[in-house]
């Protein structure tokens, strides 16, 4: 296995990896939805990867076995975000094929090496069940919220 950070060329393969993420996440993900979705990535991935977003991917031979996604956002320091820069984690997704080998842990090793060079003040996530494991032998750990997470639809 070669894990390494996704360049320009891998763009096909990472709109891949995110449609089976989403497709496996969202059970009901609609094929309007997917559609649309198929449509924003190559732009998206075109402008960010590489600025504020770093893509790890796993490769087997030429195929991407699992990706992992770091999406870096700057913003004005406050007590929990020091350096004004903080990162996500997105679209940790392995094939079914290659689970349980420790591919995603490799992946993610690799992400918090980054964050913590890039001076990072955190990176969080939303985990899954099947992530959660995963993410406590990293050390992630469960927050309470400070506040009431609110949103507006547009
Ligand atoms: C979650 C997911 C990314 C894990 O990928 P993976 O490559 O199989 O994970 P790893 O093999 O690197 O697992 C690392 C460790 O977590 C443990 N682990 C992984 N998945 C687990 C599970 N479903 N249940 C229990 N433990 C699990 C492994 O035992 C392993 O520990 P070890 O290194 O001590 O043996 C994969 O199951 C997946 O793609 N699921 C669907 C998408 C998803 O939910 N992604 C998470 C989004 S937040």
């Amino acid at each position: 296995m070669n894990y390494t950070k996704a360049l320009e060329t891998d763009i096909p393969a990472l709109i891949d990896m995110r449609i089976a993420y989403l497709t496996e996440d969202y059970q009901t993900l609609a094929a309007e939805q997917a559609d649309a979705i198929r449509a924003q990535l190559p732009g998206y991935f075109a402008g960010h990867l590489n600025r504020d977003l770093i893509a790890y991917a796993a490769k087997d031979e030429r195929k991407i076995a699992a990706s992992a996604f770091l999406h870096i956002t700057e913003m004005p320091a406050n007590p929990a975000v020091l350096t004004g820069k903080f990162g996500v984690m997105l679209n940790v997704y392995t094939r079914p094929e290659y689970r349980r080998m420790g591919i995603a842990k490799q992946l993610l090793t690799m992400a918090i090496e980054d964050g913590r060079r890039l001076s990072l003040s955190y990176i969080s996530l939303d985990a899954t069940q099947d992530g959660l494991p995963l993410y406590r032998k990293l050390k992630f750990t469960e927050i309470k919220p400070r506040y009431t997470g609110m949103i507006l639809k547009l």
